[in-house]
């Protein structure tokens, strides 16, 4: 038998997720981060992503202005980096600063890579689509980077609970 309920309660059972980490900065080059759940491969050739970010997020407004981002794996030891990225806002706090991670120099985008994480890819948007209260902002990948500890990846199992995995 199946039971009808609100669509949130249909949604609590998709999880485990893959939690991302995104870059952007403002005019002047100061970097944010925002923590993402909404995030998937789109294109193999050319490599492409698609993240869907809350038109209210100043994220939102960074990447919009600048077509441009770093999506990052985070990878185990920064639960706490996820929680707060994805709690305060760039547009009060600098959130490298608040959670100690290290900004890397990228190569052909302006946003850092996170030195903690496992997995570094610089994007540029090549298309968006603003669904509802969401943009989904489509970034073709122009490289990518893994860590030389290459330590498991997080996922959140739900409830913001995260649990590394490594599968590779
Ligand atoms: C685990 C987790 C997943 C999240 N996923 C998304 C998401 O996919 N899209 C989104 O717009 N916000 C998401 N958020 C909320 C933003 O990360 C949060 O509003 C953040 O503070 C916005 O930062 P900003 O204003 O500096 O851009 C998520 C938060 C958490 C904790």
């Amino acid at each position: 038998m199946l039971r009808e309920v609100p669509v949130e309660e249909a949604w609590r059972r998709k999880y485990p997720e893959r939690t991302i980490l995104v870059v952007s900065v403002n005019r002047e080059g100061r970097p944010n981060i925002i923590t993402l759940g909404w995030n998937m491969p789109t294109s193999v050739r050319p490599p492409m992503v698609a993240i869907s970010i809350g038109v209210s997020r100043y994220s939102h407004k960074l990447i919009s202005e600048s077509g441009e981002f770093v999506l990052a794996f985070p990878s185990e030891g920064m639960e706490n980096a996820i929680l707060f990225c994805g709690t305060y806002s760039g547009r009060d706090v600098d959130k490298f600063k608040a959670t100690g991670l290290t900004p890397i120099k990228a190569k052909y985008v302006k946003p850092p890579l996170i030195g903690e994480a496992t997995v570094n890819m610089e994007c540029r948007i090549a298309s968006s689509i603003r669904t509802g209260d969401h943009t989904i902002f489509v970034g073709e990948i122009l490289t990518a980077y893994v860590s030389e500890d290459d330590k498991p990846v997080l996922f959140n199992m739900g409830n913001c609970v995260f649990k590394g995995f490594k599968c590779w």
